[in-house]
């Protein structure tokens, strides 16, 4: 298979939308969320601009535990209320994080990190886990950002099954 390529020269939100047309690309037609998660992350890093770490934690036994990512090596279990992620999934909501080092309680698995975005995945009100995505550069994410990245979230919660996974 041939790796979608960005069109440069976009705007932001016209990158999105063409991100969101190639992830349904991706994802169409399988029901394993494990390797449709994977080719998100790969996706996802490859394609937007500036990122260090982006990946998946899944819920597991009442804490967030690694899936599939691309960046160095993580941090394998996450509590919920800590961390960005723990955070973020304990709210239930996307959170934006311009600098990490004001973050209290940031978890520090790749020190080039210095900004952050975590979007909970949430299906049919069952909280399955969270994507994270890291940058080195500060407040390289908005809101812009966060609505793009719920929206791909949506993409591959309706094509994707996490019985199993998240349990
Ligand atoms: N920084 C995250 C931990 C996960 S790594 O960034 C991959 C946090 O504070 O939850």
């Amino acid at each position: 298979m041939r790796a979608p390529q960005p069109t440069p020269g976009l705007s932001k939100g016209d990158s999105f939308a063409e991100l969101g047309q190639q992830l349904h690309g991706l994802v169409q037609g399988e029901r394993d969320a494990l390797p449709n998660c994977a080719n998100m992350a790969a996706l996802l890093f490859h394609a937007l601009p500036d990122l260090n770490w982006c990946g998946f934690y899944f819920m597991r036994g009442g804490e967030l535990v690694l899936g599939p990512f691309q960046g160095k090596a993580a941090c394998v279990r996450i509590g919920i209320g800590k961390g960005v992620c723990g955070t973020a999934a304990q709210r239930r909501e996307t959170l934006v994080v311009p600098d990490v080092h004001a973050f209290p309680g940031h978890i520090a698995c790749d020190a080039a990190s210095r900004s952050e975005i975590v979007v909970p995945m949430i299906q049919a009100g069952r909280l399955l886990g969270v994507l994270d995505i890291d940058s080195p550069i500060p407040e390289r994410f908005d809101r812009e950002d966060a609505r793009g990245l719920e929206a791909l979230v949506g993409i591959l919660l309706s094509e994707s099954g996490f019985d199993g996974l998240a349990i």
